[in-house]
């Protein structure tokens, strides 16, 4: 009985041991056919052969391209940057101005926003907004003295708003530019954009390549259809306002650019907080261009492209009176 079942083990050892041997020698023998291999292979390199080709070609088209372009055109410098720089203060329409804003300047290559708020810190609202805008800035605030400060119910005409986050504006620039890292760190523009402003992209294309200072209309502003500078032959010769045409430079803030040269040439050149109004420009200018040296843009100033238009005031009557009922908006919802 012991032996007959020691003889069947045998037996499967045997077969299995067989078994493996056939699996092992059929392996062996794919392996080494090698012709049916290549064959497979043909189309393969047929394809890679034709693309090297096609390489080759593209890459003689090029070298053709680059050789009949002139030799003066040297490598392309990138256009110098437009500096915006933006006063801003919180209110119910701030992220609504901003968000239009910051839009406009994503269509606009190389600019830089300066963005500073009127406030004693950097607000997280701001400096969320900024951090997904896609756009390169520089994020600051400095908060209007006390009494400079427009009260609640003041006419927006009675004190200049935002010349001290101007004048920050201007002090970053002129720090952060005062070590030449090369001779393109001196070449840009400034241009004092506020945040309620509509803007062309057109404008900024009219403004980058200032050499002091270049002037340009401003839509529904002053009580008018439009402000601008009179140009004839080519210069500015007078104003076009309807409201003290002999103010040194009778210019709205958004009607002019002053290139970084000028302003880094100019240490001494900002807005003055208490000038009277409607010469807040003027403050700025004097110490920077006369006008003569004005340059005209937008075809002679005979087109705008930026328009002082003014956001209303929303209502709130709803909202406080739900507060009151303390069914009030959420406050963790950001508006
Ligand atoms: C501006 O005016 C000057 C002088 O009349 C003229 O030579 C020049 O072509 C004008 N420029 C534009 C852009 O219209």
């Amino acid at each position: 009985m012991a032996t007959g079942m020691r003889l069947k083990l045998k037996t499967v050892f045997v077969l299995y041991f067989m078994v493996s041997l056939m699996g092992l020698v059929y392996a062996l023998m794919q392996l080494g056919q090698r012709c049916d291999c290549t064959e497979h292979d043909l189309p393969k390199d047929r394809t890679i052969s034709r693309l090297r080709g096609e390489l080759h070609r593209l890459e003689e088209q090029m070298k053709k391209v680059e050789a009949t372009k002139s030799p003066h055109q040297a490598p392309k410098s990138t256009p110098p940057t437009i500096f915006v720089i933006t006063p801003t203060y919180s209110r119910f329409v701030q992220k609504a101005e901003l968000t239009r804003l910051s839009q406009t300047f994503l269509h606009v290559p190389q600019l830089h926003w300066v963005l500073v708020e009127d406030s004693p810190h950097k607000t997280p609202l701001v400096a969320g907004l900024l951090a997904d805008s896609g756009l390169a800035y520089t994020h600051l605030h400095t908060a209007t003295p006390k009494e400079r400060k427009l009260q609640d119910g003041d006419p927006s005409w009675l004190k200049p708003r935002g010349a001290e986050q101007r004048n920050e504006g201007l002090r970053w620039l002129r720090e952060d530019r005062r070590a030449p890292q090369g001779a393109d760190s001196q070449q840009g523009v400034v241009y004092f954009a506020d945040d309620d402003n509509t803007y062309s992209i057109q404008l900024f294309q009219e403004m980058r390549g200032t050499q002091r200072v270049s002037v340009w209309p401003v839509g529904l502003v002053g009580g008018m259809r439009y402000e601008r500078p009179v140009v004839e032959g080519g210069k500015v010769v007078r104003f076009h306002t309807g409201w003290r045409p002999s103010r040194p430079f009778p210019l709205d803030m958004a009607g002019f650019a002053v290139s970084l040269k000028a302003v880094l040439a100019n240490q001494d050149a900002c807005f003055d907080g208490n000038a009277p109004m409607g010469f807040l420009e003027s403050s700025f200018l004097q110490g920077v261009v006369t006008m003569e040296e004005l340059e005209p843009r937008a075809d002679n100033c005979s087109k705008v492209l930026v328009w002082h238009t003014r956001t209303e005031k929303p209502k709130m009557k709803r909202e406080e009176a739900l507060q009151a009922q303390g069914l009030g908006s959420d406050n963790a919802v950001e508006v």
